[in-house]
């Protein structure tokens, strides 16, 4: 992991961290030899410690001390990639509390009614190193569109389209993969667009640029992150190591 994490904290602070209890809470149970150091009983909870070298037992299980978290989870539509949100249920109600004591958020921001892969970590400096906008990082999503998407959007798309507020975006790649036809005969395109930033509903109003409209969304990949096509709709997991690696960052110890 990173060299954060390397020096020692408050024993304490080590345990909150990981949802064991409130500082008050952990000094009752430290009094009443709950917590043991390196096969020593800790009565003082304040002492220092360093969380991946020591040996922190806690009411008799050994804890697996870390201080990031990724998970990679298939957003289902109908949820919101916020961390609270007044009216509708948020992508952080669907994860268990035991991740939620790492205080996760979702690394940017797909539509409420949009699909697919988001990263969920507390780790703020991946989270800047793949929103930076100078950055371009990509991201792909499959999309099904009403009317026939053609060559010439493709054309259109890798030169640029300005959006409805007059910005210009960058050159996409659009991959237009099969037509069908809707039981009320509108033509459906299904199609993958490549964008290199991430401008609010983009993919829709590059779509709107051209004239057409997106009616399903779902994004299957963020840098070198893909969508892991098993894990269902609505569901997560960690990162797997060479996973991490693909974002720059490695497993804990
Ligand atoms: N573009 C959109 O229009 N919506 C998303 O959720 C993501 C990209």
């Amino acid at each position: 992991m990173s060299t954060k994490g390397r020096t020692t904290q408050r024993l304490d602070k080590v345990l909150s961290n990981l949802g064991f209890g409130s500082r008050a809470e952990l000094k009752k149970m430290a009094k009443q030899g709950s917590i043991v150091v390196n096969g020593t009983v800790m009565k003082d909870p304040g002492k220092h410690v360093d969380p991946y070298t020591d040996i922190i037992e806690f009411e008799g299980e050994t804890i697996q001390y870390r201080e990031y978290v990724y998970i990679m989870l298939h957003k289902p539509p109908g949820v919101v990639s916020a961390t609270e949100d007044l009216r509708d249920r948020t992508v952080l109600d669907l994860l268990d509390k035991d991740y939620l004591v790492f205080e996760p958020f979702p690394v940017g921001r797909l539509d409420k009614d949009t699909e697919g892969l988001l990263l969920l970590t507390n780790d703020g400096k991946l989270a800047h190193e793949l929103l930076s906008p100078r950055k371009h990082i990509p991201k792909t999503y499959e999309a099904i569109v009403e009317g026939r998407v053609g060559e010439e959007d493709a054309r259109l798309f890798a030169a640029g389209v300005t959006l409805d507020d007059g910005y210009a975006t960058m050159p996409a790649e659009l991959v237009i993969h099969s037509y069908e036809e809707r039981d009320d005969g509108v033509i459906l395109s299904r199609i993958s667009l490549t964008i290199h930033e991430g401008k609010f509903h983009q993919v829709k109003r590059m779509f709107e640029a051209v004239g057409k409209k997106v009616v399903y969304l779902k994004r299957v990949s963020m840098g070198e992150l893909r969508l892991d096509k098993s894990l269902e709709i609505g569901t997560y997991r960690e990162l797997t190591e060479e996973e991490l690696a693909l974002i720059g960052r490695t497993a804990s110890l």
